[in-house]
């Protein structure tokens, strides 16, 4: 019997959580918006307690993105219960999604907290959950390493108090296959009323088996499993949904499990997280990497050429993967453009494609072959999560050996142009400089990344920076076929988001009663 699986998605929440994939509350509706039209079934939009700007983009993606269940993490305190109820209140569905500690370790050192003053602890939250909607999941965090009598016990208090998904996490990646089946299956064997729930594997990756583990954990029963794009996440990362859920479609007879996903849907999503959080996956990851579907040697090639099935498991076109063709060149027209696009799954407004039109020329100037690849970078550097109050209008570079120098030229909330020279250890350094004197402020980046979007000379290269503007840390993507420009303009990028995030802050103090409390 092929049973349903419930993909919970945790790649605003326990994936943005991680080091160096944070994104504004505009970058995670926009991420919502797409993990809806891949058909996750549930998004756990974030941990409202966490910040002010956690507790608006949940509220945000629930009024906003009506499909899935919207479910906000708390941890069991009732302040994280009530600003995650009021985060998710405008929800079609909302779901209170609360955890506590179970194993031992955890209780002694991290608690510290007796085992039967936990169990109390987690029933008084979880009644209180239950008092703003009857869709509670409880987790009980660390249960991979929990005494199985007491799991067993606190799990059957969970279903009587009404939590209607119990989560099982392995929150440090440290079981094996075998033993978490093992665990779902003694619980749902002892804890009565386990038929009555759901339960849901959460799996991290630190030994690399978080998608061995979640795949076990369905075929011990599990109907939920919690996963992210990429596989992103705290420390090695969470469970990959893309493998997970290609895995069920590739050996359905043996997993026996389906999903509701579209998997035309996958490398689209895949491609605009790393393009949100600047960090895209390896070459050789499975399903979304850059190399996932490259044939090298010239045998394998052939046999590609004469049956896919050769060496591909996988129809790169079932996951969304574009075939990277030479499409478009200086003399392609608006319409060219237009058709390539919708061919690539993007049906854009007139002002959309008017927009992208302009900086195609600009392109197809500077390089001769234009890829896909290069229209998605184009798509990408369009969507301005900030309003452009800033503005690189003139940029030049002398460089060699000794110091280069820059002249830039900016428009800003000021009024005409302003400009500055200054030189740098590099020409990078050097444009850095001269927009910062341009601000007459510091502007400190760090982990700048350049990413050439397709092979060849006239590559265009993306940059990806983190840098720190009036005690924020904000990241900033640029692309052109020049890297100090593309540089400046993710620079120029960042200090628009800082602006707007400024703006947000004096709104939202102005505006709602609860930050700050
Ligand atoms: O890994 C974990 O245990 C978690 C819980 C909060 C579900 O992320
Ligand atoms: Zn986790």
């Amino acid at each position: 019997m092929v049973r349903d699986v419930i993909i919970f998605d945790t790649t605003l929440r326990d994936g943005e959580q991680a080091p160096g994939n944070t994104m504004t509350p505009e970058e995670k509706l926009r991420l919502a918006r797409q993990l809806d039209a891949l058909g996750v079934d549930v998004i756990e939009a974030g941990f409202p307690a966490a910040s002010d700007g956690d507790f608006r983009s949940v509220r945000e993606i629930a009024q906003e993105v009506r499909r899935p269940v919207i479910t906000a993490l708390a941890r069991c305190h009732d302040r994280d219960i009530d600003l995650a109820a009021e985060a998710i209140q405008a929800a079609a569905r909302g779901r209170l999604h609360i955890f506590l500690s179970t194993s031992d370790l955890h209780l002694e050192h991290k608690l510290r907290m007796s085992r039967d003053d936990a169990f109390e602890l987690a029933r008084r939250s979880i009644r209180q959950a239950r008092r703003y909607t009857d869709d509670v999941e409880f987790s009980a965090e660390d249960a991979s390493r929990t005494d199985l009598d007491y799991l067993c016990r606190v799990a059957e208090m969970a279903i009587a108090e009404g939590a209607t998904t119990i989560n099982l996490p392995d929150t440090v990646g440290f079981a094996l296959p075998e033993e978490y089946a093992v665990m779902f299956r003694t619980v749902r064997e002892r804890v009565p009323g386990a038929d009555r729930v759901v339960w849901s594997a959460h799996c991290h990756d630190d030994l690399g088996l978080a998608v061995a583990n979640s795949l076990a954990a369905i075929e011990a029963g599990v109907g939920q499993v919690e996963c992210t794009i990429n596989g992103i996440g705290e420390r090695a990362g969470n469970a990959a949904m893309e493998e997970i859920v290609m895995a069920g479609r590739v050996r359905p007879q043996l997993t026996r499990f389906q999903t509701r996903i579209n998997t035309t849907e996958i490398y689209r999503t895949s491609q605009l997280l790393s393009y949100l959080t600047g960090s895209f996956p390896q070459p050789n990851k499975a399903i979304v990497g850059r190399n996932a579907f490259a044939h090298e040697a010239g045998i394998h090639q052939h046999g590609v050429m004469q049956h896919g099935l050769t060496y591909e498991i996988i129809r790169p076109e079932s996951v969304g993967i574009p075939r990277s063709t030479l499409v478009l060149g200086k003399h392609s027209g608006r319409h060219a453009l237009e058709r390539r696009y919708r061919e690539l799954g993007y049906d854009l407004s007139e002002g959309k494609v008017t927009e992208l039109y302009r900086e195609f020329t600009v392109l197809a100037d500077r390089k001769r072959e234009i890829l896909d690849e290069d229209l998605l970078a184009l798509l990408h550097e369009s969507f301005h999560d900030a309003p452009e109050e800033y503005h690189l209008t003139h940029l030049r570079i002398v460089c060699g050996s000794g110091l280069a120098e820059a002249d830039v030229r900016m428009t800003g909330p000021w009024t005409g142009e302003r400009a500055a020279r200054a030189g740098g250890d590099g020409p990078i350094a050097a444009a850095f400089a001269a927009i910062s004197e341009i601000l007459e402020r510091p502007v400190e980046v760090s982990n700048l990344s350049v990413r050439s979007v397709t092979p060849g000379r006239d590559s265009v290269g993306q940059v990806f920076l983190q840098c720190r503007i009036g005690g924020k840390t904000l990241s900033g993507q640029g692309a052109s076929t020049d890297i100090v420009e593309a540089s400046a303009r993710a620079l120029v990028h960042a200090l628009n988001k800082e602006r707007h995030a400024e703006r947000l802050e004096a709104t939202a103090y102005d505006s709602t009663q609860h930050w700050g409390v």
